[in-house]
């Protein structure tokens, strides 16, 4: 099976999807940026399963690096995969954490069996992780990882990240 990788520029929430990848935090509890507008289209639905394994599995949070599942409420979708992305610093590379995003993100989208899946730039909002160097890793990182998922859809909300991730796609082509 061959995986196609495709870049739309847009809200990750309009999206027909299987799986949408959340930008989450560690609390998996809501916040700004995509996590608000996630849960903001999907409805109070995902938020509850949110709690509920906060109440379980995650007690101290979901760690950076790693990807859960919920509903996706209302969205149109079957499922949000939640991941944290790293803060970036100029003082540590934390590349491997923003690589395992995406690694750890498909590993769940295959354990569900999704079809198509929908990132968001990971780290680039409030993390303020460099664009170009967020494209370079999201693309490396997901042509790298096998995977049974037939689409992997980037969805980036202006024009200058499209434009970086256009440019680390034709790097790699
Ligand atoms: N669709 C697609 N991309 C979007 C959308 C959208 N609807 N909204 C924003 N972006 P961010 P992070 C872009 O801040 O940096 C939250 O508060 C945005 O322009 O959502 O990983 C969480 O709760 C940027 O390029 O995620 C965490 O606390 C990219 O999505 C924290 O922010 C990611 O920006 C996570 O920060």
């Amino acid at each position: 099976m061959t995986t196609t990788i495709t870049l739309v520029q847009g809200d990750i929430t309009r999206q027909s999807v299987d799986a949408i990848v959340n930008a989450a935090n560690s609390s998996l509890l809501g916040g700004g940026g995509v996590d608000g507008a996630i849960h903001r289209r999907g409805g109070p639905a995902i938020l509850e399963e949110c709690r509920k394994l906060r109440a379980s599995r995650y007690g101290r949070g979901l760690p950076t690096g790693r990807a859960v599942a919920t509903t996706a409420g209302r969205l149109d979708a079957r499922w949000v995969v939640h991941t944290v992305g790293p803060v970036y610093s100029e003082q540590e590379d934390r590349s491997d954490l923003l690589a395992s995003c995406y690694r750890e993100s498909l590993r769940v989208a295959d354990e569900l069996g999704a079809r198509t899946v929908a990132f968001p730039a990971v780290s680039t909002g409030v993390y303020r992780w460099p664009m170009a160097d967020a494209a370079r890793i999201a693309l490396g990182t997901v042509r790298s990882t096998p995977t049974s998922v037939e689409e992997i859809r980037f969805v980036l909300f202006d024009d200058r990240a499209y434009e970086a991730f256009a440019r680390a796609k034709s790097e790699g082509d």
